[in-house]
């Protein structure tokens, strides 16, 4: 769908540990000083019901901690769905600058690339749950894999996503590349292994020229 709302739609996309959410606080501090209208939100979650579904899927059940594939993805969708209708919709119409941590592209790596879903029928179901909304600008935080996992062993909550081997996220950073191949106007490659603050104004570069 082309952009029909006044608003902007970012998203941020990543590995585990590639510093995505960092850098998406700092640029929503930053537009906010510039004085832009700024909502700042991720998947899954974003809603009461986006973050219910997110606990369900991050944390598993206690008595069935095997979620099947497919299943893991209709709740990425179904949180999608909500939020999207909700919260980014909304924000979108009311002239905001919507910065979204991770949105379709997480979809169609973590389960096409990583749960090896077939990536048409993830591609039909996810501009179905997202009412055909496509991002305008995301930035994809290219971070090698080793760095990012090595990066989550000094975090409190590491959540059944984090859990996965190596192989599972090495073909998720690849699923990101491919994706960015695809979509070289759109997704913005970051290179992720310099400082918070190299990074911080490399975002902002082009922010800076997206939004002139
Ligand atoms: P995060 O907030 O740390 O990025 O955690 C969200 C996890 O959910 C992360 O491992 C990526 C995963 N995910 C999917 O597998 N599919 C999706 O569609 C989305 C939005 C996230």
């Amino acid at each position: 769908m082309t952009h029909v709302y006044p608003g902007h739609f970012i998203t941020f996309e990543g590995g585990e540990g590639s510093g995505k959410t960092t850098q998406l606080a700092l640029l929503a501090d930053t537009l906010r000083g510039l004085g832009f209208p700024v909502l700042q939100t991720r998947e899954p979650g974003g809603t009461a019901l986006g973050d219910a579904i997110r606990a369900l899927i991050l944390n598993g059940s206690k008595d069935d901690p095997d979620i099947d594939p497919k299943t893991e993805l209709f709740l990425y969708l179904a949180s999608r769905s909500q939020h999207v209708t909700e919260v980014i919709q909304p924000a979108l119409t009311a002239g905001k600058i919507v910065l979204c941590d991770r949105f379709t592209d997480a979809t169609l790596a973590y389960q096409g690339d990583g749960r090896k879903l077939p990536k048409e029928a993830i591609e039909q179901m996810t501009h179905f749950a997202s009412y055909g909304l496509v991002p305008e600008l995301t930035f994809f935080l290219d971070l090698d894999v080793q760095t990012g996992l090595a990066r989550l062993k000094g975090r409190e909550e590491i959540n059944r996503m984090d859990q996965e081997t190596f192989q599972f996220h090495n073909a998720v950073y690849q699923g990101y590349h491919s994706l960015a191949r695809a979509n070289p106007k759109r997704i913005v490659i970051i290179d992720a292994s310099g400082t918070i603050d190299a990074i911080a104004l490399k975002i902002q570069g082009h922010i800076n020229a997206f939004l002139s």
